[in-house]
């Protein structure tokens, strides 16, 4: 969940210098960045330096990260006419510049811990791309799912078909595992969900089970969506700290692995209260197989590294792991 990011001076060092843009689109800074987390803390895979939104620019939008704003898209979709002038881009073209971040980390660390590619889930990129930015209520998206059907079947079938390349191409680059981010899927109904996003998830991770790809399947506020997630399918599931994670696994199905599910919130506390939240959810999972240890959502920027540190380096002794050297 955002490993690398503001909380950690190596990064901002390198963020002083270039904008956020400039970042994700050379190989040889993204590839850093996304190693600065390996190499400063216990972590047992890392997560490939790039942003869900990469790919809508590439569909044809144009998108800026305004400081203090946030990611920014100055010419949202709203109708037809919109829908279908956007773009299936072909990923070696227009995002290159990821496939070659992930061959130029996994030369640097293969062995040592596996790499995670990823993508935004359909919901999440058609969100971003209606509403023109970040949202609470997501209103518009919801109010052209609702009324203006053809929209938003033209918009998810070209987003689902666009990350479904990406994600394939970024495993054929060597990322070793993907996770779809459907970062605010929980703003919906059961009910909707089932309608408007999971029949194009489930495209998504059949195609990836197919490939014999595996995948994870990230939300958050997702508590009563979690089995329509989880039918939508994922190997691992991920839940956020809104809900108990032994109760999150039934509702995922004990044939999958869980991710999460510590509040990010957590980690400015003081140590021994950091200690003590994440104890509960290893207690809670027992030492079960298939439980990946990880925030509920992104990591706040101003952590305190000592605790991401000790997390990492606690959760390994907790559950008897023989953690990395480094
Ligand atoms: O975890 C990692 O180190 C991998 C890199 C990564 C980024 N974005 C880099 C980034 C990943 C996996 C993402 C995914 C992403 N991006 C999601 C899904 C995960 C989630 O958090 O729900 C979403 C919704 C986005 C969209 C996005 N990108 C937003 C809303 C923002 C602004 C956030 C903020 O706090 O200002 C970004 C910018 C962004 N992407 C940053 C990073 C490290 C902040 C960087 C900076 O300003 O220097």
């Amino acid at each position: 969940m955002r490993q690398a990011g503001r909380y950690m001076s190596e990064y901002r060092r390198i963020r002083e210098k270039y904008g956020l843009l400039e970042m994700f689109k050379t190989p040889e800074i993204a590839a850093e960045v996304t190693l600065q987390p390996i190499h400063a803390f216990a972590v047992d895979a890392a997560i490939l330096f790039a942003d869900i939104l990469l790919p809508l620019e590439a569909m044809g939008l144009s998108l800026e990260f305004v400081e203090g704003e946030g990611p920014v898209l100055r010419n949202p979709v709203r109708s037809l006419k919109e829908a279908e002038a956007l773009l299936i881009p072909d990923p070696e073209e227009s995002l290159g510049y990821v496939l070659e971040t992930l061959r130029l980390v996994r030369r640097e660390i293969d062995g040592k811990v596996p790499l995670i590619g990823f993508a935004g889930a359909p919901f999440t990129l058609a969100g971003y791309a209606i509403e023109g930015g970040g949202s609470r209520s997501f209103a518009l998206t919801k109010r052209v799912m609702y009324e203006h059907r053809e929209t938003w079947e033209v918009l998810m079938q070209r987003v689902t078909e666009t990350v479904t390349t990406f994600l394939l191409k970024q495993a054929a680059a060597g990322a070793q595992v993907v996770q779809l981010f459907d970062s605010w899927v929980g703003c919906l109904s059961p009910s909707d969900y089932g309608q408007y996003v999971q029949p194009y998830s489930q495209m998504i991770f059949n195609r990836l089970a197919h490939e014999g790809i595996p995948a994870i399947h990230f939300g958050t506020g997702t508590g009563d969506l979690l089995p329509s997630m989880s039918a939508a399918g994922g190997d691992v599931i991920g839940a956020d700290w809104r809900i108990w994670i032994d109760d999150a696994w039934s509702r995922a199905g004990g044939d999958r692995g869980i991710q999460g599910n510590l509040d990010p919130a957590v980690l400015l506390a003081s140590w021994p209260v950091v200690e003590k939240k994440a104890a509960e959810i290893l207690d809670r999972v027992r030492g079960r197989s298939g439980h990946i240890f990880n925030l509920g959502h992104g990591i706040l920027p101003q952590t305190p590294v000592d605790n991401v540190k000790r997390l990492a380096d606690f959760v390994h002794e907790h559950t008897g792991d023989s953690h990395r050297n480094h």
